[in-house]
């Protein structure tokens, strides 16, 4: 079902405009514009600092944003998210709380390389990214082969990604996908609440929401492999 738009949604994003650094698209032909359209963040005049950057694709209503900004406030981190309506909620919030140290661009994850720096990034977080198990939509999958030749530019030298999902066929095939595609998985779990990261895990939206339904929790750390240890 469709979400329906929020009220006064323009005017309220345009009242974000200090932590929302971009919205929608430069141009139809994503890949196009990936190839061409460069706003590069300069992260040092933004933040004013020169601390290691996180990046979130796909933060949803903002909680783990604003909880991992707060309990790391030495990170600067850039929470990314397709849909209006919902980057809006968490926008409001980290300006409502004085989260001095995130950002938000409210992009395709495609067009990542046109905002963020090739080789700035030390972790990216894929929190419950839609499973998408149709395989016409394998494509869209946040872990399929063209977004990790993404996050493959985006991160340094040993960045790393962080996935958590609910979804067990769809942890499998971002496994395989990581040993595929220039990363080593360095850590796995399948059942989060009992594994030793459950002391640091933040619990997102989605996940507080399938932890009701006793559903166990995938999660993942796949590190960045220099181009020579590729398979
Ligand atoms: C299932 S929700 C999870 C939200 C949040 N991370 C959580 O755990 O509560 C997945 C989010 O990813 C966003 N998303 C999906 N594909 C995306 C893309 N290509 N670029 C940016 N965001 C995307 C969706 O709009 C949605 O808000």
């Amino acid at each position: 079902m469709r979400m329906r738009k929020k009220r006064h949604l323009d005017e309220r994003l345009a009242q974000c405009g200090a932590v929302l650094l971009a919205r929608g698209k430069p141009c139809r032909n994503l890949k196009e514009a990936a190839e061409h359209y460069r706003a590069l963040i300069d992260f040092e005049g933004e933040f004013g600092n020169r601390n290691s950057v996180h990046l979130e694709v796909g933060c949803g209503n903002g909680g783990f944003a604003a909880a991992l900004a707060l309990r790391e406030p030495d990170i600067n981190l850039v929470a990314v998210e397709l849909c209006s309506n919902v980057i809006v909620t968490a926008a409001e919030r980290v300006l409502r709380e004085g989260i001095s140290n995130v950002r938000f661009l409210n992009i395709p994850a495609e067009i990542l390389p046109c905002y963020i720096p090739a080789g700035s990034v030390d972790v990216i977080y894929l929190n419950f990214s839609t499973p998408l198990p149709e395989t016409s939509r394998a494509r869209q999958r946040l872990t399929s082969p063209r977004f990790l030749a993404i996050y493959h530019e985006l991160l340094r030298a040993g960045g790393r990604i962080v996935q958590k999902t609910d979804s067990a066929p769809f942890f499998d095939y971002s496994l395989e996908q990581y040993e595929q595609n220039g990363f080593r998985v360095v850590q796995t779990t399948r059942d989060l609440a009992r594994s030793e990261w459950a002391g640091e895990n933040i619990i997102t939206e989605y996940e507080e929401n399938f932890m009701r339904q006793g559903i166990p929790i995938c999660r993942a750390v796949a590190v960045k492999c220099a181009r020579e240890e590729r398979i």
